[in-house]
């Protein structure tokens, strides 16, 4: 949450930060400001979109090669002007912006009023700013070491920058908990939330850790930890390009995310299976086979879309490496005190592996002595940086705020885990694993034959778009979908939206229904097929409205249901895969017919780095 943004070096600052800050919008857009340092330090900020903070500066003459922009996701403050960051300290002499939270902002606060200090927002960054302030006037020191006094002090999660007017050609970054990257260029650097900012200006980048401070000159680099001793930065190449940031076409981030699953499910396989040979291959964790082998139980933690992957992961987990697992959502799991032992595997499953909450369990889990895996789309981020071993799902940056290919490369990953378990352990025969690798493999293909029904899903969306419920039902690893499918729809299209395991309607939900009421079956030819023609039943024969996702060639639900989304047959393990498919386009739909923002909807960011 919240975007940040810096550059010093020799070029103009402004058209560095202000694309930088379009391209971390994603994280938060409640409002948005840039500091720079042109002659004096001048801060413009402004409640909105970035587009609303260029509009507002459209008309001056923004000069300056050292300056910093953020664009926010509220926590302490409304949107608004005065809350926008950056915040400046009492005597306007320094200036910070800030992702995160400073959880002992309030106690600081107070101290600060009962100094006489002034606050101008009602934001916990501001408060921290006046502190820095506060330790250079009290004790004397220097801007660096005031900065590392008062890091020392704070309680909670941040990524700051901060600039001072007295200090113009220095520029200090510093992290605990949120993410924090710098691009390393020739007597320049680049300072952001993630490397998309960086991208097109250099490959080299640093990923500072915990507790890391940096001064940043032009032409020097000094990292420190906050104790004071000086760090080796570790210089990664980024493997990202600049097209991937790019709508390419598509009407939205989101439309071309979804289009983009063959693409991301094959990169996803990609080395990684053989299917002649009847062969699974995880570098990221072959270290861990034998572990594997002997694995008591696995945990998988994870938030939202990340947690419905994880639903996905325990059947096909428990299904073919015959492993008990239990999903948690990571929220609940760190406030609980949860029995852990040294045999237990957690997994640990997150897009932007940045997500506080998932970050914090994998912590607690790691303390109880367990070994942690992690399955993450951005590299480098902060929770494959913290646990033992781990499998990228390679689905590229995802910057519509609602998952689509993250999901499904996270449940790729998921399929290709139980099948590797089950290999580690003998669960699963040579042959049976050469028939499951050949099918897998073609799931790319059955995705894009999905999308081939977009037209269609997009008539079904226009006769829903005014209603106000919705029901997702399916059964088995179709469940987790069904879930996937409701959140999608309420995320996007402000629609309530609710996911149940289809035999579970009786037992409530029933009730809700009535002939406004759409209900969303996931009916595919697989075991359950005819559990879930009994509880469409069920439905019809109290006037709702069934919209079907089933097999191609499907006859009985379609003499049934209102309306049939075909997809390809493929074996159950496979179905969540491609069922999924006609949820996204049917939440994308709905959202754009009714006029809502897709890539951002409101009160949402990408990445959740507060708790
Ligand atoms: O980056 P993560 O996968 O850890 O994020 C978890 C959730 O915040 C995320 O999946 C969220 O639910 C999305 N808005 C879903 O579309």
């Amino acid at each position: 949450m919240c975007g940040i943004v810096g550059y010093i070096g020799h070029r103009d600052a402004y058209p560095i930060i202000i694309k930088g800050l379009q391209r971390l919008e994603y994280r938060g857009y409640d409002s948005a400001g840039i500091a720079l340092f042109d002659k004096d330090l001048k801060v413009y900020k402004k409640a909105g979109k970035v587009s609303d903070l260029e509009n507002f500066v459209k008309d001056l003459k923004l000069e300056g090669s050292v300056g910093m922009g953020h664009t926010r996701w509220a926590t302490h403050g409304a949107p608004s002007d005065r809350n926008s960051h950056p915040h400046s300290s009492g005597d306007r002499k320094l200036t910070i912006i800030h992702n995160g939270i400073i959880e002992n902002y309030a106690t600081i606060k107070e101290t600060l009023l009962a100094k006489g200090h002034v606050f101008k927002s009602d934001t916990d960054t501001e408060v921290l700013i006046h502190f820095v302030e506060d330790i250079q006037k009290e004790t004397g020191v220097d801007l660096r070491e005031a900065v590392r006094i008062a890091l020392n002090k704070v309680i909670g999660a941040y990524a700051i920058v901060i600039m001072s007017a007295d200090e113009p050609d220095l520029v200090i970054a510093a992290r605990k908990g949120s993410p924090m990257v710098i691009g390393v260029g020739q007597k320049e650097y680049f300072i952001a939330s993630d490397a998309t900012p960086i991208v097109e200006y250099t490959k080299n980048v640093i990923y500072l850790n915990d507790n890391e401070i940096a001064y940043i000159e032009r032409d020097n680099l000094l990292i420190k930890n906050i104790d004071n001793t000086v760090q080796i930065p570790y210089i990664h190449e980024l493997d990202l390009k600049l097209e991937m940031l790019e709508k390419g076409g598509y009407e939205h981030f989101m439309l071309k995310e979804i289009y983009e699953q063959p693409r991301s499910i094959r990169d996803c396989l990609r080395g990684r299976i053989y299917p002649q040979e009847g062969k699974v291959q995880l570098g990221g964790i072959k270290e861990y086979a034998e572990k594997l082998k002997n694995v008591d139980r696995i945990i998988i933690i994870a938030c939202g879309t990340s947690w419905h992957a994880g639903l996905v992961g325990e059947y096909l987990i428990e299904e073919y490496a015959r492993v008990p697992v239990e999903v948690e959502y990571a929220s609940e799991f760190r406030y609980r005190n949860p029995i852990i032992s040294e045999r237990d595997l957690v997994i640990a499953i997150s897009q932007s592996g940045e997500t506080a909450d998932t970050m914090a369990a994998i912590e607690l889990a790691k303390e109880k002595g367990a070994t942690i895996f992690g399955i993450c789309n951005v590299v480098g981020a902060s929770i494959p940086r913290t646990t033992h071993a781990g499998v990228y799902t390679h689905a590229g940056p995802e910057i519509g705020v609602a998952s689509t290919k993250a999901f499904t490369a996270q449940v790729t990953v998921l399929t290709l885990l139980a099948f590797y378990i089950a290999q580690q352990r003998g669960m699963i025969a040579q042959s049976k694993l050469v028939e499951y690798l050949t099918e897998l493999n073609e799931i790319p293909e059955l995705v894009e034959r999905a999308l081939k029904s977009n037209d269609r899903i997009k008539e079904i969306a226009a006769t829903f778009i005014k209603t106000n419920n919705c029901l997702f039902l399916g059964r088995g690893s179709s469940f987790p979908v069904a879930l996937e499918g409701a959140l999608k729809l309420k995320e996007i299209s402000y629609i309530h939206a609710e996911g149940y395991p289809a035999a579970e309607m009786k037992h409530g939900p029933i009730a809700l229904i009535d002939e406004a009421m759409p209900v969303i079956f996931i009916a595919t030819k697989n075991s359950s097929y005819e559990k879930v023609i009994s509880n469409i039943q069920e439905v019809k024969a109290r006037k709702g409205r069934v919209i079907a996702i089933v097999s191609e060639g499907d006859v009985d639900v379609k003499e049934m249901a209102d309306y049939v989304i075909e997809i390809p047959q493929t074996h159950e393990a496979f179905v969540p895969l491609v069922a999924t498919i006609p949820l996204q386009l049917l939440s994308y739909h709905t959202a754009v017919m009714r006029g809502c923002n897709v890539d951002q909807p409101r009160n949402l960011a990408k990445s959740v780095t507060v708790e």
